[in-house]
């Protein structure tokens, strides 16, 4: 062990990005390309009656214009397919028809040989509809509301236990609430962008993807190309949030385009139109009901979400999720309902569910706590889950006890007084609030391959990605652990859909899926230079056995006589090899579906070279009995609030967060991940919210004047801390994903200290001044 998994280390790719040096998906030069400019609908519903084309065509460089009429035929995507990404709505394939479903909606693509001739032109391309009336307001149309069956993220969506209903009606204390939050935008710094490339029968993408392999499966299927002639790069991703976790009409209509007028075609959606056609998170209206006897010991929990999807797929936005396992109690019942409205399709959104969800249960829990008279932490350690209640299992890991424990002591909880208002500084009116942080660890099926180079360097591949989080970094640090290397000799490949097939970054799983395939492929790689050394006359280590030498300091030596052995650049000389290389598939899957998992269901297996994919790592990890489990991560978030009396404004002016998430690959990625989460789950808070015009169903608040995110006048001052224990049981390496734990339970903290601060209550996000005063 060079003991390097943990370490604070900077980003590998850190320089690269900062010197411009890292390729995103728009930035590729390629030769020959033109430029596309997307066509959006104006109409929230109706049929296409014209395109009047003519003077957008004479504009100069304008090479061609792509709408349903000159199109090529898609096909539907199967749904079934394990490997497949998922496209985002399957009932409206891209410009293959006259129908429109939304405001926002892709309806034909302009391109020329320059960006400003095709932004020019595609303003010029007159569409005259045939409108119908939309369902355009949830509020309005919930009469019409349906229970889905399952969501798409494979979690169920109606489940229940004991009798909530009439353990609510008995119990001595009650709290019956409605809580609503609003469309949000994930706002991904870097917009969807493609550039695709046909060579042949071929067709290459640059593609900002949350999953390169799910986008190839999935092109391949819509576009009717075998798939080992599809291929999807994304080395560098500007953030997903979700939105890039399923595929939407620019990946798909970039190869349509490149196909209309045979040269490579770079597509990318513009800030105002990402906010029609790329997704978003839905609004809900969620009705808690708690009852607890006077002890404040839960007898009750409901919690009924109502939220929207589109007329062109079923997207459930399950904030109910957690509700069934994150405390105690023998009555529970969750429920969620769907409106179909006539605007583009939500999808996941930085932890889909958990985060409207764990705001309305934990301020639900935090008024429970007033009418009881009870600390909001001593309630939560009342009602604490030891177990799964639902599932009757037992967790991985759980060490939330600590996280509260320690939070209180960071944020100073002692010196609250819990009396609403009664706190001040100066003439700002000061308020504590907290809330727990629960979202899944999702691990699926993955494989790596590393290869050993004769000069001391190696190289692992992955067909995950990194989107920004840090993956690059921490599977540096998980190879360099595993061949006892430093990090500067590891050259980690990920990006590509040409190497071993790997999660996607969805469900915050690549940590816990990709990390045991790379440790699997290099602790292989390594296997295979013991065997060598050990059975080689020549070397210092000949004779021992494997479990007496250890791969350190960039070769293997003898593990009692750490003097004794040779370095890997001797051992690959002396055998005269150019390299040693291994690959590996970890199928260990923690996920009760597999649909939503691209990577998982054996899939992988079929596309990783003709060579031996399993060792004693593989072997080990998948020897674990993880049937008795269930496997979620826990946290606690602490804030302080500062509202001003006379303006409502509220500065969260300190945040705390303590996760537990297994082992910590790396101290700074990590924090960097839960603040993003925090900052995340702040502006959920205090200021994003996507609206409407209500009778055009289009955006009006669509770009980043008006739909605000937080900026660093915003920032409180971050402490966080992790319980950093290993959880054994869900692999090898410990670590539980973190990319959306950090946002949930926040927004409830923060919502909790402003009641806190000013004895408001207020049920509807975000809480912005007007609502305080
Ligand atoms: Mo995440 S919202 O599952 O990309």
């Amino acid at each position: 062990m060079n003991e390097i998994v943990g370490k604070p280390i900077n980003r590998v790719d850190g320089k690269l990005k900062v010197t411009g040096g890292a390729t995103y998906s728009a930035e590729f030069n390629v030769k020959n390309m033109v430029h596309g400019v997307a066509v959006l609908s104006t109409v929230s519903k109706g049929r296409i009656k014209n395109f009047n084309t003519a003077t957008a065509e004479k504009v100069p460089g304008v090479i061609g214009i792509l709408t349903y009429k000159n199109s090529m035929q898609l096909h539907s995507p199967s749904s079934s397919d394990p490997g497949g990404g998922r496209y985002a709505e399957k009932d409206l394939l891209p410009l293959q028809n006259d129908r429109v479903y939304y405001n926002g909606q892709m309806i034909a693509v302009v391109m020329a040989e320059t960006l400003e001739q095709a932004e020019h032109a595609s303003h010029l391309v007159k569409v005259e509809y045939m409108p119908e009336e939309p369902v355009i307001n949830l509020e309005k149309n919930i009469g019409k509301a349906y229970k889905p069956d399952k969501a798409p993220t494979g979690a169920e969506t109606q489940v229940s236990r004991g009798n909530a209903e009439d353990a609510l009606k008995s119990a001595s204390l009650k709290i019956e609430q409605s809580y609503t939050t609003p469309v949000y935008h994930h706002n991904a710094m870097e917009p969807h962008a493609t550039i695709a490339l046909w060579q042949g029968d071929t067709v290459l993408f640059y593609d900002a993807t949350q999953s390169v392999a799910g986008t190839k499966t999935l092109m391949s299927a819509m576009l009717g190309v075998p798939k080992d002639k599809v291929r999807v790069i994304s080395y560098y991703i500007g953030g997903g949030f979700g939105s890039k976790g399923f595929s939407w009409p620019n990946t798909v209509v970039s190869a349509m385009c490149a196909k209309l007028v045979n040269r490579p075609v770079k597509l990318v959606l513009s800030r105002q139109q990402l906010f029609t056609t790329a997704g978003r998170r839905s609004q809900t209206i969620q009705k808690i009901g708690l009852g607890s006897d006077q002890s404040g010991k839960l007898s009750a929990i409901k919690h009924e979400t109502t939220a929207e999807t589109s007329f062109v797929d079923e997207f459930v936005e399950t904030a109910g999720v957690a509700t069934p396992m994150i405390y105690s109690s023998p009555n529970v019942d969750v429920s969620h309902s769907l409106v179909r409205l006539n605007k583009g399709t939500p999808c996941p959104m930085r932890a889909p569910g958990e985060a409207p969800g764990t705001y309305a249960l934990e301020v639900a829990m935090d008024e429970l706590a007033y009418q009881s008279g009870i600390d909001p932490i001593q309630l939560r350690l009342i009602n604490y889950a030891d177990q799964d209640e639902q599932k009757h299992k037992e967790f991985s890991s759980k060490n939330l006890k600590e996280c509260y424990r320690k939070g209180a002591e960071m944020i100073g909880w002692s010196n609250r007084n819990p009396k609403p208002g009664s706190m001040k500084e100066g003439k700002m009116l000061v308020g504590f609030g907290m809330a727990t942080a629960t979202y899944p660890a999702n691990r699926s099926a993955s494989s790596a391959k590393a290869v050993l180079f004769a000069d001391g360097h190696v190289e692992v591949m992955c067909a995950t990605q990194d989107i920004g989080t840090g993956t690059y970094t921490i599977m540096t640090q998980a190879a360099a652990d595993a061949f006892g290397l430093p990090v500067d000799k590891i050259k980690m490949k990920l990006g590509d859909s040409e190497y071993p097939k790997g999660a996607n970054s969805g469900g915050s799983q690549v940590t816990a899926s990709v990390g045991p395939a790379i440790r699997a492929a290099s602790l292989g790689t390594v296997n295979k230079v013991v065997k060598m050394v050990i059975a080689d006359v020549k070397s210092p280590l000949h004779g021992l056995k494997e479990e007496e030498v250890i791969a350190q300091n960039g070769g293997i030596y003898s593990k009692v006589k750490p003097s004794v052995g040779e370095l890997y650049t001797d051992i690959l000389k002396r055998q005269g090899m150019q390299d040693v290389r291994a690959s590996a598939i970890t199928k260990v899957s923690t996920r009760q579906s597999t649909e939503s998992n691209p990577a998982a269901a054996g899939s992988a297996e079929a596309e990783i070279e003709n060579e031996s994919k399993t060792n004693e790592a593989v072997q080990a990890d998948e020897k674990t009995d993880r049937k008795p489990y269930v496997f979620h991560s826990f946290g606690a978030h602490f804030v302080k609030v500062l509202v001003d009396p006379d303006l409502g404004t509220v500065h969260v002016e300190k945040a705390v967060g303590v996760m537990d998430i297994g082992t910590v690959m790396n101290l700074k990625t990590a924090k960097n991940q839960i603040m993003g989460g925090m900052v995340f789950g702040i502006g959920m808070a205090l200021m994003e919210e996507t609206q409407y015009d209500p009778k055009l169903g289009r955006p009006v608040t669509r770009d980043l004047s008006n739909y605000l995110v937080p900026v660093n006048a915003d920032m409180p001052e971050f402490e966080i801390a992790f319980i950093n224990k290993p959880d054994t049981i869900i692999s090898p390496i410990g670590a539980r994903g973190i990319g959306e734990i950090g946002i949930t339970g926040i927004t409830a903290a923060v919502a909790n200290a402003i009641y806190h601060a000013t004895g408001k209550r207020v049920r509807q996000l975000p809480i912005t001044p007007d609502k305080l005063i």
